[in-house]
């Protein structure tokens, strides 16, 4: 069980797009901590979704922690726009390029919050030496690139490793994909504090059900 305070980021990915700015107001007045961006290329994932000017666009809608999840290679060149647009937290995939150690040093020159995310078949072994340089791992629970995938039950395991490798540091866990009310409670028992929730929060695209999913999530 995690000592880190709970937090439940919605993915906007699953957000009606035609109004996206209301879809944010709607999340931020219905109780999420975070608001979890999913940047996608076509290329380091198979789905293109949205960039820094749609974000800068949204800045404005609230206060809250932009949590910005790349899934994009090359990253080092877009650090700076997306810092720029209003970003607090930025997460690179270890998998996107060969200098993590590098891209993780950007981030916080750009004195920003550096998170590192794993793919599902990546082991955590491989950011232990990189984790002095991070404020989040993100632990993905499904292939990233779409919303609405199935909670691969190996992240588990996972979770579990990467929280005795954060041990007593001052770092943020993250868990992506798949999340429900009903495997919410073994992901916090694994470790977890932050949980992303695209489809379980925004499914229906009707506003007046967030407050009652995100308080499931949070209540269970
Ligand atoms: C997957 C994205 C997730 C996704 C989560 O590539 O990184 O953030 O939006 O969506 P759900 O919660 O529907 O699995
Ligand atoms: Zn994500």
């Amino acid at each position: 069980m995690s000592t880190r305070p709970f937090r439940i980021a919605p993915s906007i990915l699953s957000a009606d797009f035609s109004r996206l700015g209301d879809e944010v107001t709607a999340i931020v007045d219905a109780g999420a901590d975070y608001i979890h961006i999913d940047v996608m290329d076509g290329h380091f994932v198979p789905n293109i979704s949205f960039g820094a000017p749609v974000m800068k666009a949204i800045r404005s809608v609230t206060e809250k922690i932009f949590d910005v999840h790349l899934m994009i290679a090359p990253t080092d060149a877009y650090l700076a726009d997306f810092a720029k647009a209003g970003a607090d937290i930025i997460t690179v995939h270890a998998e996107a390029g060969p200098h993590l150690h590098r891209s993780l040093q950007a981030i916080r020159a750009l004195g920003k919050k550096a998170g590192v995310a794993l793919n599902p078949a990546t082991p955590v072994s491989t950011i232990q030496h990189v984790i002095d340089d991070v404020d989040l791992v993100l632990v993905m629970s499904v292939n990233p690139g779409f919303g609405g995938q199935s909670f691969i039950p190996d992240a588990l395991t996972k979770i579990a490793q990467a929280k005795a490798l954060i041990g007593r540091r001052d770092i943020d866990l993250e868990v992506d994909g798949g999340v429900t009310a009903s495997n919410a409670r073994a992901i916090v028992d694994a470790g977890a504090n932050v949980l992303v929730a695209g489809s379980a929060v925004y499914g229906g695209n009707d506003p007046s059900t967030y407050a009652g999913r995100i308080a499931a999530i949070r209540d269970a």
